[in-house]
């Protein structure tokens, strides 16, 4: 019995151990099969089952973090154009939808937009404006920043609608604002105001024209500071979009959408270089 005792010893601790190794093993494997979907989705995007008519391919499709909106863009560098298609569904069936860039600014005042008014006509009709603040617009177009061609408008599933336009940008432009924003609404051929929600104040976000891959910098990491003491990104209240107080709402909104964006994807590489390392 005595005798037997040292050779016992190290044969049982092999057996936990090739015991465990099998389990993380398992486990790993668990982890990267879960994990392995939803990276891809993360990684393809809502926006890429968007089905455009043949003639509209894009380059780049990109979800925007707030009002269930898409953008959908090539841009030529050579040329510094951009051709769009923004999708979303107006707040109302009779509604509008806008996109646009603000070179000068975060908030609304400033942006350069298209506009897609549904109204009470069968198909969307699309005009440009310079918006100026929140002064109520007209029924006709105002000349915008860069110039737009090919404005159309159809409808997408859902009661979505989706705009197209090429807009002609400045030389050298590498990262503009965008900004959004969805009605109910539409009088005399203009957009009625829309709602102050906390996702109506929050639709801005960074367009990286090139790779999209550099919108995910380092600078953008959430600081704890705000949420703790600072205004949180919510807070801001109706009529607040181009104050101080809603200054916070872009940038921690962007940074949702890449934490969402990013997590599944490390996630599954994670998975990954544990399960090679069992291996
Ligand atoms: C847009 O409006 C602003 C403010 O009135 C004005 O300074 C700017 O020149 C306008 N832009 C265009 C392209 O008309």
């Amino acid at each position: 019995m005595r005798a037997q005792e040292p050779t016992n010893q190290p044969a049982t601790q092999l057996q936990i151990h090739s015991a465990s190794s099998a389990m993380a093993h398992q486990l790993a494997l668990l982890v990267l099969l879960l994990a392995s979907p939803a990276a891809m989705h993360a990684a393809a995007g809502a926006c890429a089952s968007e089905k455009f008519p043949a003639e509209r391919t894009y380059a780049t499709c990109e979800d925007l973090p707030q009002l269930g909106a898409a953008l959908h863009w090539t841009y030529d560098a050579s040329k510094s154009s951009l051709s769009v298609a923004f999708v979303a569904a107006p707040a109302g069936t009779s509604g509008w939808v806008a996109w646009g860039l603000n070179p000068t600014g975060e908030g609304m005042a400033g942006t350069q937009a298209l506009v897609a008014l549904k109204g009470s006509s069968s198909a969307p009709n699309v005009k440009t404006y310079n918006i100026t603040g929140y002064v109520p617009l007209g029924g006709a177009s105002t000349p915008i920043a860069f110039p737009a061609t090919d404005l159309a408008a159809d409808e997408g599933s859902g009661g979505k609608i989706r705009l197209y336009g090429k807009l002609q940008l400045h030389k050298g432009m590498k990262s503009v604002n965008q900004v959004w924003q969805v009605g109910s609404s539409v009088t005399g051929g203009a957009p009625d105001k829309h709602a102050f929600g906390a996702s109506n104040l929050a639709s801005k976000a960074k367009l990286v024209l090139g790779s999209k891959a550099t919108a995910t910098s380092p600078a953008s990491e959430p600081t704890p500071a705000p949420m703790a003491g600072g205004p949180s990104p919510t807070a801001g209240g109706a009529g607040s979009d181009s104050g101080a107080s809603s200054s916070v709402a872009p940038s921690a909104g962007k940074n949702a959408a890449t934490a969402a964006g990013v997590s599944a994807p490390a996630l599954a590489v994670m998975a990954l270089v544990g399960f090679l390392a069992i291996v």
